[in-house]
């Protein structure tokens, strides 16, 4: 039976509820353990160690290290296990230690795994785009338009065309997930882009999805159409062509637009506005048919949950949060994506959720 205290609460309760705000307030010491890791590069260490790593072989691994902090390391170890990004294995030795191995998670993080998801953690935990989450609560009583204005005096992408180290950061960050959703599009969807002879992948970074659908298909014309600070040096090559401009002037004409992780950065009104560029793009290029293609997250519903699609729905509302917090976006439903489909004059929309957090959508004239 629960005890009661002098106010009448439930003791078990009240304490439940205190290690649920405790939870919440330390929720980035997640993050941060793991930042931490990547600095140290533990992940390759123990990748080179070849078999379970013990805390003594990891600390002499590391370089650099102040002894005096060595003793500290296990602790770091010990969070990131509990988190899921390493794991101990029994060595079977005389001592009978345990060592470090890897998890699928920290196997991502490896710096030569070509999908490696390190320099997106690196450009999304970069004091410059972590800093404006302590002016959300300014933010939601002033005039700026996004939390980002308020700590840095300028928007995102102005930022970024000012500065080349988080213009690098950023564009790596980015590539990186292109390699990743690559090696998945391409081999799964294969269908969508038969019939195309042309492309326009519009705000396409540095070219990276662009660069790997026209060596799949190349017969494909493609255009990666991106802000000059980001397209400024680089060489066009065979089917593949950089434009440096602004997608709410003008879009080259192509049978397709392709929009990855585009449209989550803008509010409606200027979804709308990019939507339509794109119509006119394809109208121009391709009477009867063209399409547009977009990959971003639907918001799933907060239905009934079991523990993997809890998790799922929190990490997409990390997301949403996160473009409210950088930029003007946001994550929609798949109402609300549709809502913008037809107000841009479009007539049909096909989703397909095959990138595990986010869908390939088409939409079509
Ligand atoms: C979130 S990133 C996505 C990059 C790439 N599509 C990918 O997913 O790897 C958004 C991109 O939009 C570009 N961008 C922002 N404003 C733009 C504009 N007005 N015209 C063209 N590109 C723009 C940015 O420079 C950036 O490369």
């Amino acid at each position: 039976m629960d005890m009661v205290n002098a106010n009448g609460e439930h003791v078990n309760e009240l304490l439940q509820a205190q290690a649920h705000v405790w939870n919440h307030i330390f929720n980035f010491i997640n993050s941060m353990s793991l930042k931490c890791a990547i600095d140290l590069g533990i992940p390759d260490i123990i990748q080179n160690h070849g078999k379970p790593m013990t805390i003594t072989e990891l600390v002499a691994a590391l370089p650099m290290l102040n002894p005096t902090k060595a003793c500290n390391i296990y602790r770091l170890m010990r969070i990131l296990v509990h988190s899921g990004f390493f794991a101990q294995r029994n060595l079977c030795n005389d001592a009978q230690e345990d060592g470090y191995v890897l998890t699928n998670a920290s196997r991502l993080l490896l710096k030569d795994n070509p999908l490696s998801v390190t320099p997106f953690l690196k450009a999304m935990l970069d004091p410059i785009l972590t800093e404006p989450w302590h002016c959300l609560g300014t933010w939601f009583k002033n005039n700026d338009h996004t939390p980002f204005d308020t700590t840095h005096g300028k928007t995102f992408w102005d930022y970024a065309g000012h500065d080349q180290k988080l213009n690098s950061l950023f564009n790596e960050g980015m590539a990186s997930d292109a390699r990743l959703v690559n090696s998945i599009l391409i081999d799964k969807c294969k269908k969508v882009f038969e019939g195309l002879n042309s492309l326009v992948d519009v705000g396409g970074g540095t070219g990276t999805l662009s660069k790997a659908i026209v060596d799949a298909f190349p017969h494909l014309e493609c255009i990666v159409l991106d802000l000059p600070h980001v397209v400024a040096n680089l060489q066009d090559s065979g089917n593949l062509k950089y434009v440096a401009g602004d997608m709410f002037k003008e879009i080259p004409a192509s049978d397709a637009s392709l929009l990855k992780w585009i449209l989550h950065d803008w509010n409606d009104d200027e979804c709308l506005k990019i939507l339509k560029r794109c119509k006119e793009a394809i109208s121009r290029q391709n009477k009867k048919g063209g399409k547009v293609m977009i990959i971003d997250m639907v918001l799933m519903k907060n239905e009934k949950m079991n523990g993997e699609a809890f998790n799922s729905t929190e990490t997409q509302l990390f997301f949403d949060m996160l473009m409210m917090v950088l930029v003007t976006g946001k994550e929609r439903q798949e109402e609300e994506w549709a809502k913008l489909f037809f107000a841009a004059g479009f007539s049909n929309y096909k989703i397909t959720p095959i990138l595990g957090l986010r869908s390939l959508i088409q939409v079509f004239p």
